[in-house]
Parts: C-alpha cells; structure tokens; sequence
C-alpha cells in the first residue's frame, strides 16, 4: 500500500462518509433511520438512479458502499449484495447496520478491497447483474485502474452505474463562497472532477454509454444543515423549480452514468 492510499484509508476509516447525519445514540437503528432520511431527503435523484427495486434476486456489487445507506436498500429489496470498501470502520458499520436492521445476512455480504484491484471480488468468481459505485471512485488515487478492475468483472450484460463528481458544475463557480462546502470532506487526500472528455478517457475501448447525465446541485446553507435544518441559500429560495432543473441538468454535481462493457 504506497502512502496515498494509506492516507485514504486513514481518512475514511477516522469519518466514514455521512458519519454526522444523525446524532441520535450511536448505530442504533434510530441513528441509521435519521442517516437514511438525510441521505434521501438530500440526495433524491439516487433513488432513480440506483432503482433498487429492480434488482430483486439479482447479484449487486456496490463498490464504496460507505456505511451502507443504498446497501442497506438493495438488501430489502432482496439484492444477493455484495459491497466493497477500503475503509474497515465502514465495513464494520454495514456489518452493524444489517443487524441492527435485522436484514438478512445471507444476502449481505461485506468486504474490505481497493477498488483500484479487487483482488476479493475477483475470487468470488461471480457474475455481477450491477455494479454500483456512488460517489467513490474520484476518492480514489487512480480512477484509471478501477474502471480496469470493473471492466475485468463485468460480462456484457452487467449494468454499470456510476457517479462521479462532475467537473463542470455549480461547484466550480462558488469557490469563493465561504458558506460553501466540500467541509462535509474536508481534508479528503483525493477528490477528482471529471470533464464529458475525462468520461471518454476512462471508459475508451472498454464501455460504452448507455446513458449519461448532470444531476444535483446541493441549495441548502452548511451550518443549519448540519443540525438538520434546511435552510436554502438566498439565491435558491425564490428560484423557480423549473430553472433549478435546468441548472441541474446543465451544471449539475453529479456526474451519472450508465454504461456496458463493449
Ligand atoms: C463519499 S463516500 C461514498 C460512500 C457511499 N457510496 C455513499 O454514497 O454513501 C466515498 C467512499 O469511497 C471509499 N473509498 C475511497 N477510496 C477507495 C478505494 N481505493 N477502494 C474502495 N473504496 C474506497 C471510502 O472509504 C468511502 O466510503
């Protein structure tokens, strides 16, 4: 392990992702309730995007599960799931958290694993209906060598889905802007963006599109949110719906894609 993805690992392992979205008593089931609640109320277009509903029975591999918020919703809709991460406090909380929410253990199945090699999943010798990776692989040092990885698991049949963080983006205009986040991150030793040519770059000669898209623009202000209030920054509070979309799609901080290998 060189010393980058110590220091990722170390830095995932010291704030799992969304870690702070409930203060209810630790990896109780009321906490991971409130985590779930904040994940969807913020994050909503997930739900479209990951479909959770379709992979009943299906064999789902989540790359970054994190703690396990669309791990926990693959396994209740009864997914045979597999999830990955590099950061082994994550994978204890996934752990935790199927027991906590008395799902069932056979269909929810953790690993700790670099994305950029995969060496467990590969020995799983399993093939894969989904592969799910929200928000991940631009943490990782070398995006390059996880598409390789997922190339080297995925059939032709495989529906990849991924999303990364869109270089292009509302983001990149409030650079300045103090109320601004990437706090939720803050001190994160890898956070790439990714341009329509970045995309080609990584999928060339292994996958082609199947869909691609902008999505998410986060309106609400830091501090109030981090104790769970929603207050939207002013110039989103009187913004019409159909312009919010708009920007959404045009500068969106998602970068969503849906892809097969060729
Ligand atoms: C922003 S979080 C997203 C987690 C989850 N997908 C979610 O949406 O809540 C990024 C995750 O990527 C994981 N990660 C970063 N580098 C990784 C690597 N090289 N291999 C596997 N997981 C990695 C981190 O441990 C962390 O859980």
């Amino acid at each position: 392990m060189n010393n980058k993805l110590k220091q990722i690992k170390s830095y995932w392992n010291r704030q799992p992702c969304n870690i702070n979205h409930s203060n209810k008593p630790g990896l109780s089931k009321r906490y991971f309730d409130e985590v779930r609640k904040k994940k969807y109320f913020v994050e909503n277009h997930i739900l479209k995007f990951a479909d959770f509903k379709k992979y009943n029975k299906k064999n789902v591999l989540e790359i970054g599960c994190g703690i396990g918020t669309d791990a926990m919703e693959f396994i209740k809709n009864g997914a045979k799931y597999v999830g990955v991460d590099y950061s082994d406090e994550s994978i204890r909380i996934c752990k935790r958290r199927t027991e906590v929410l008395k799902l069932t253990k056979k269909n929810a199945h953790f690993v700790i694993d670099n994305c950029e090699e995969l060496k467990k999943i590969k020995k799983l010798k399993k093939r894969f209906h989904l592969i799910y990776s929200f928000g991940v692989l631009h943490h990782t040092e070398n995006m390059q060598k996880a598409f390789n990885q997922i190339y080297k698991i995925a059939d032709k049949n495989t529906e990849i889905k991924i999303m990364l963080y869109a270089k292009n983006s509302y983001k990149k205009f409030l650079l300045n802007d103090t109320d601004y986040r990437y706090e939720a991150q803050k001190g994160c030793p890898v956070v790439y963006t990714v341009s329509d040519e970045d995309v080609n770059n990584l999928i060339k000669n292994k996958f082609k599109i199947i869909e691609k898209y902008q999505d998410f623009i986060f309106p609400y202000k830091i501090k109030p949110y981090k104790n769970n209030k929603y207050i939207k920054i002013d110039h989103f509070k009187f913004m019409p719906k159909k312009i919010f979309n708009l920007l959404k799609k045009n500068i969106g901080e998602h970068m969503m894609l849906k892809l097969k290998k060729i």
